[in-house]
């Protein structure tokens, strides 16, 4: 396969990330969110993970067995002593396959780009798919593309040497705001990220975040080089999340 080839073709497969974020407040909420979600008829090709607060996860795994399970953040530290720390080992054994790293909520409370360069390694090392949220701030995307690239670049750069990771494009003006990306733009910097991490050997599929719901959920999914979706607040929502797992 030509390296454009892989560039330019709309993934056949899609990923439909549920970030739950710090929510719901109780674990039978919690559980019932869970039980519709797994309850979701599956679409062939699509592949559905929710990712609970970490408080949550084991309880899931055992009730809904057939639901693929994410964390929201994975410590860079090794089993030991490190109080208050959740890594790789411990979520993999409670059932944990994907990770979501330097999310901006994170970043906005100090997270660097050098943790997320050691939460990937600590994933990887776990036998847990990383899924790296990269954007850009509303200041950089008014300063123009040209400053959109670089700003990923610099954030690109943290992604150590995996053989396969998901990078989530993430737009922060566009996170929790009901203000979407549009899906061209949107796949522009899907291509973008997979031509330079592919230079890199890495293999990525690359998802759209940002005010994702069953409206512009076609139009993402539709874009070529946008493999899926990290899906922040239509996640909570039973029937919204349901449209965007069969969004067409
Ligand atoms: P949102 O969140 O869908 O509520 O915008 C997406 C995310 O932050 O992952």
């Amino acid at each position: 396969m030509t390296l454009l080839f892989y560039l330019y073709t709309t993934d056949m497969n899609r990923l439909i990330v549920a970030n739950w974020k710090h929510n719901p407040a109780t674990a039978s909420a919690a559980h019932e969110l869970a039980a519709q979600t797994a309850g979701i008829e599956a679409v062939e090709g699509v592949q559905v993970v929710v990712c609970p607060p970490y408080t949550y996860v084991e309880t899931i795994h055992e009730a809904q067995p057939q639901l693929v399970l994410g964390s929201q953040d994975i410590s860079t530290q090794d089993i030991g002593a490190h109080t208050g720390e959740v890594g790789g080992e411990i979520l993999k054994n409670l059932g944990v396959q994907y990770a979501i790293i330097g999310h901006s909520e994170r970043r906005a409370m100090g997270e660097s780009d050098e943790e997320v360069t050691y939460k990937v390694r600590a994933a990887s090392a776990a036998g847990i798919m990383p899924i790296v949220c990269v954007g850009e701030d509303e200041e950089v995307r008014e300063a123009g593309m040209d400053a959109v690239y670089a700003f990923l670049q610099e954030q690109l750069s943290a992604i150590p040497d995996v053989a396969q990771l998901v990078v989530a494009y993430e737009p922060i003006w566009a996170i929790g705001t009901g203000k979407a990306d549009n899906p061209a733009s949107a796949g522009e910097v899907a291509r973008y990220i997979k031509e330079y991490l592919g230079y890199l050997n890495i293999e990525v599929r690359v998802l759209y975040g940002g005010s994702a719901n069953p409206e512009n959920a076609a139009g993402f999914l539709n874009e070529p080089g946008i493999g899926g979706l990290l899906v922040g607040g239509a996640s909570l929502d039973e029937e919204k999340f349901a449209a965007i797992v069969h969004a067409r």
